[in-house]
């Protein structure tokens, strides 16, 4: 079996540790993280390696992965080349979404092969993440051979793999963030307004989740522009006047989300072709900064 260094092991790197030590792809070596104490912690959970204080202790291994936080991959893979453990041919990876595999060049002057793998997934909890991982959709870009390696390793896991062109790593990582984090963030929005209409967040909680989970089940089985529904599907530009008029007397960056969330349904709307085009350009007008 082939052998695996982990490099900061937190929520990601547990995850897949433990998930190729249960599905015996790879043999986990030894887990490096900033303190010693969660470097054990990461052991118990992976349920193999070695936890080990510094860079000189790190055993020969086939690949390393890189799952330190994003700030810190480009510091651990320089220390990784200054320990000399780097064979040819080593495989080299992290985990960023955000940041493409040539961060990793250093390590592949030294003739290393280098990836990057980004899990689209939230991995707030290792143990459910385990447990769920499964479907998970990640995206591999870098080196040829790295990348089928990692392919290799990461379908015994039920994961499905897709390329991504490194140049364009952070504006795809910006769409992960959108649909993930700022939908949160547009649910706090919707609950923010339901409060200041006087109904308690308890209750408008519930009064959202049929809205919500039915609109996102119509995007995935319509797509966005049968999904759009309400008054600028419509065409009502009377009553989005009156909307963006009462947000703006009261929250100036909830009406400033409005404001351009709506310009996008204003797209969708014209895409549909149901609400009159002059009505349409009116909203477009009146949705403006
Ligand atoms: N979280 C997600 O949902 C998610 C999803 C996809 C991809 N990712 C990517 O996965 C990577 C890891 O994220 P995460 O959420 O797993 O982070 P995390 O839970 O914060 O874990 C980071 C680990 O890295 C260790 N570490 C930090 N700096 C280090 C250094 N200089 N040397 C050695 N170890 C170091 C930390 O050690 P200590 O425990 O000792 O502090 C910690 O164990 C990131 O690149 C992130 O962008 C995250």
């Amino acid at each position: 079996m082939k052998t695996i260094n982990v490099i900061g092991c937190g929520n990601v790197g547990k995850t897949l540790s433990r998930l190729w030590t249960r599905h015996r792809v790879f043999k986990v070596q030894s887990i490096l993280n900033r303190s010693l104490e969660s470097g054990l912690r990461a052991v118990q959970f992976v349920g193999s390696g070695r936890a080990v204080r510094d860079y000189a202790q790190l055993e020969r291994a086939d690949l390393v992965m890189i799952s330190a936080s994003d700030e810190a991959i480009r510091a651990c893979c320089e220390q990784l080349c200054l320990a000399g453990i780097l064979e040819e041919g080593v495989i080299v990876f992290h985990l960023s979404g955000s940041l493409p595999s040539t961060l990793l060049e250093p390590a592949g002057a030294e003739g290393a092969l280098v990836a990057s793998v980004h899990p689209v997934k939230s991995f707030a909890d290792p143990l459910r993440a385990v447990e769920t991982f499964a479907g998970t959709f990640c995206a591999v870009e870098g080196d040829p051979q790295a990348c089928e390696a990692i392919r290799g390793a990461l379908d015994p896991c039920g994961a499905t793999t897709f390329p991504v062109d490194p140049h364009f790593k952070t504006v795809y990582h910006a769409a992960t963030v959108v649909v993930s984090n700022y939908l949160v963030a547009l649910m706090e929005v919707g609950l923010r307004c339901f409060e200041k209409a006087a109904i308690p967040r308890e209750t408008a909680i519930e009064i959202i989740r049929p809205i919500a989970t039915g609109t996102l089940d119509n995007v995935f089985e319509l797509g966005t522009v049968a999904a759009l529904t309400g008054p600028i599907a419509r065409g009502e530009s009377s009553v989005v006047a009156r909307q963006g008029e009462a947000l703006a007397k009261w929250d100036e960056a909830i009406r400033s989300v409005y404001g351009s969330l709506g310009q996008i349904a204003v797209e969708l709307s014209a895409a549909q072709g149901h609400a009159d085009p002059e009505a349409l350009a009116a909203i477009k007008r009146m949705l403006e900064p």
